[in-house]
């Protein structure tokens, strides 16, 4: 399963891209207006710290298929490698999908609630398809299994689109995604340090120090 974070901020995507396996970096109009700055210098800025083979993937602001496509066109020329538009499914969006899909720049069709929405984003050409768990959860929708229901009818009816779960609130959703198959999530800081937490593994680390500084105090391996 690819880790990717969720945000547009620098300092945050500098730091994560450093300490976790990241496969990239996904954002959407409300992420990149919390930063209140200049999109361009913005994304290049992202694009420059997670270098060109990560995946980036940026979300349309258009709504009409035509301008969807232009857009995308100006942001795989700028932001190149591993660039992925976001389109919210919609008609437009999978007239654009399709149209994408032949001039050979990926789409991640985004706002998914639902396996057939998926289904029919996944015929149209996206790459990936990027269910939203936690705005799920919150109306009681059981967004970790309509994310399972979509890898298992891709599965079925041999797609190769990927599913990149999105909206998270804590790591037992993300638990829940791996268990299914899911073949990405997009989180933000707070979770993949969830994820990596455990009050045991604190306490087996302070055990290791503990034992270790009885016997040979200050000195580590290298000191020997
Ligand atoms: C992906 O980029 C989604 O837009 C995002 O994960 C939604 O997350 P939220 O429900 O926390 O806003």
């Amino acid at each position: 399963m690819l880790y990717i974070l969720d945000t547009a901020d620098i300092e945050t995507i500098r730091y994560c891209n450093e300490y976790y396996p990241l496969a990239g970096v996904t954002t959407n109009p409300s992420i990149i207006a919390k930063e209140h700055t200049d999109f361009w210098e913005l994304v290049t800025q992202i694009r420059e710290i997670i270098g060109k083979d990560k995946m980036l993937h940026v979300q349309t602001t258009q709504k009409e298929a035509e301008k969807i496509v232009e857009e995308a066109k100006l942001l795989k020329e700028k932001l190149e490698g591993g660039f992925y538009v976001k389109i919210p499914i919609c008609e437009e969006g999978l007239k654009a999908t399709m149209r994408l899909k032949e001039l050979g720049i990926g789409v991640t069709m985004t706002a998914i609630f639902t396996p057939p929405q998926a289904l029919i984003a996944a015929k149209a050409g996206a790459s990936f398809v990027a269910p939203y768990v936690n705005r799920l959860d919150n109306i009681i929708g059981d967004g970790t299994e309509v994310a399972a229901e979509i890898v298992r009818q891709l599965a079925h009816y041999g797609s190769d689109c990927k599913v990149l779960v999105a909206s998270f609130k804590n790591a037992e959703q993300v638990h829940k995604c791996a268990s299914a198959g899911c073949h990405c999530v997009t989180v933000d800081p707070k979770i993949l340090k969830a994820v990596i937490s455990h009050p045991m593994t604190d306490a087996a680390i302070k055990g290791f120090e503990r034992d270790w500084t009885s016997v040979y105090g200050d000195k580590t391996i290298l000191d020997f």
